[in-house]
Parts: C-alpha cells; structure tokens; sequence
C-alpha cells in the first residue's frame, strides 16, 4: 500500500508524521474522500472545489502540490492497482516549532494522500438485501457542516457506545429538523416527490448529494430542496444515504420505524442506482 505525503511517494509502513503537526494536536485540519472506478477518478473537480472551499474557511493555505493534484492522485492510483479505489487526501495547517493555538506565520501545510479498495456497493450487486439501520441523534456539532473537517467527535462517537454496534448511520437532527447522515446524506421520498435537506441546513454539501439532485432532475423525477421534520418520518415511503464510498443505499429502519416494501422496480432509489451505473459506463 503507497501513500503520498509532502511531496514523496512513501509505503504505509514507512510513511511517519510528527506529533507536533496541527492536524493531530488541534484538528486543525480538512479533508475529502474521492473514489475512483477503472482506475478513473470520478467527479474529481467537485471534490476538488469543495477541498479548496474548506482551506479557504479554515484560513489553511493552500499547499503548492494542490495544483498537480489530479497526476498525483492517478500516480497513487496506479501503485496501489485497485482497478476501483477511495482517495483519502488530508491537508493540516502543518507542524509548528512548538503547541500553539496560534501557528506560526512560516509553518507550510501537510498533505497526506492514502487509498483503499473501493468496496462494491453490496446493493448493486444484491438489490434485495435489507437496507440500513439507522438512529436519531440530536445534532452536537458545530454550525459550519459545510467545511470538510477531520474534527468528527460527536460523528463518532455514536458508533462507539456498547449497545451501537449493529447501526449502520446515525441521522442527525436540530430539534424536529432532520440535517444528515455521521457520514452521508440524506434522501426521502414521499410518494414520487424525493425531498433532501437543503444547503441552508448545516450540512455538508456532498457531492453524491448533489451529482444526484442534477442527475435525478435532468431524467424527469420530481425532486425537491426542502426541509424534512422528525414528524414527517412516517409518511416517509423511502429513505436513502448517499456518499462517495456507499454510492446510494436504501434505509430499511430509523430506530424502531420500518420503512414500507415495495417491489424492487417501484423503489426510486434502484432507479437512482441505475442511473449512476449507466453514468459510471461512461466513465470507463
Ligand atoms: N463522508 N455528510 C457527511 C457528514 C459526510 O462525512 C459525508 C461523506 C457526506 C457525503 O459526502 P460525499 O457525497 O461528498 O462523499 C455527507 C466521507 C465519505 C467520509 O468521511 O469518509
């Protein structure tokens, strides 16, 4: 396994970093998830928008790499050989002389690439496995989602309580308004309107949440921006995460509610499988 860290290619076991770097001391640091599939990367420049985004809010300068991003992504792609792989790239406001909350004016940023196989979609190749478990969670984290932040505590921290480990995804919420997934987005569908939290919410703007929001409205489906209420749940006929790594995966029970069966060609998530699948030949 090959990962790239400041400027060098360097194998996972040898590659090292200093405890003095801000991303460990303060988490002071951004990052994105890109997947790749026939070793194609696949909407890199929205990846790359959002990750020049989140150093423009942070006040991260931007590293000089950053603008040979996409040969160094296809270089690490190539050693790691997965024909389907996930891009993990962090950039750290660096490491300081010594523990400040304030860092120092010469203190240039860490980037840190690594990749992995990207794991199929269980629900492309088995459409009718059981859909996710996910639970209700009051909202702990900061009001700005929209930076890709590596500070995830209150994302996970729920997975590791004792009676948590069969959740599949925590779904945030403000009070009655449902914002997203601890690492996803969230869709409902309420007969054949499919409804997603809008940006006005604090959310990360995934870029699966949007790639579908254009794709689903170019292919005639009615889609909508618009907030979803706790109450609202069981009037729900559907519900789906979205994300670069799990694509789009049906949600079979949010906390005790079971969400109604329908057959496989009526869910509208299958459909918005379909359509990523089809995009994906053309990205081959
Ligand atoms: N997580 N919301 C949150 C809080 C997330 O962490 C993610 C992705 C998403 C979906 O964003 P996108 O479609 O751009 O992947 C939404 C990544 C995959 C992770 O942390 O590993």
């Amino acid at each position: 396994m090959w990962t790239y860290l400041n400027g060098e290619f360097i194998s996972k076991e040898e590659v090292r970093i200093s405890p003095f770097d801000r991303g460990f001391l303060f988490g002071d640091s951004v990052y994105e998830v890109i997947p790749s599939y026939n070793n194609k990367l696949f909407l890199f420049d929205e990846h790359l928008e959002r990750l020049k985004n989140s150093l423009s809010i942070t006040n991260i300068p931007i590293p000089d790499s950053l603008k040979d991003l996409h040969p160094l992504m296809m270089e690490l792609l190539k050693k790691n050989q997965f024909s389907n792989q996930a891009i993990y790239i962090q950039i750290t406001r660096g490491v300081d002389p010594v523990r400040s909350h304030v860092s120092a004016s010469t203190t240039v940023p860490t980037l840190f690439m690594t990749s992995t196989e990207l794991e199929t979609n269980p629900y492309r190749e088995n459409p009718d496995k059981e859909g996710l478990k996910v639970e209700l969670e009051e909202d702990m984290r900061w009001k700005r989602c929209e930076v890709k932040a590596t500070t995830l505590l209150p994302n996970i921290i729920p997975f590791h309580r004792e009676d948590k480990s069969d959740i599949d995804e925590i779904l945030f919420h403000d009070g009655q308004k449902i914002n997203e997934g601890s690492k996803s987005n969230i869709f409902f569908v309420f007969d054949d309107l499919i409804v997603t939290p809008p940006k006005e919410q604090n959310i990360l703007l995934g870029v699966t949440r949007n790639y579908f929001l254009k794709r689903l409205l170019e292919e005639g489906f009615r889609v909508l921006e618009k907030e979803v209420k706790i109450e609202d749940l069981n009037k729900a006929d559907e519900i789906w995460v979205t994300s670069s790594t799990k694509e789009i995966q049906p949600v079979h029970q949010v906390d005790n509610m079971v969400l109604p069966e329908k057959e496989l060609d009526e869910y509208y998530w299958h459909k918005a499988l379909k359509v990523l699948e089809e995009d994906l030949k053309g990205n081959c």
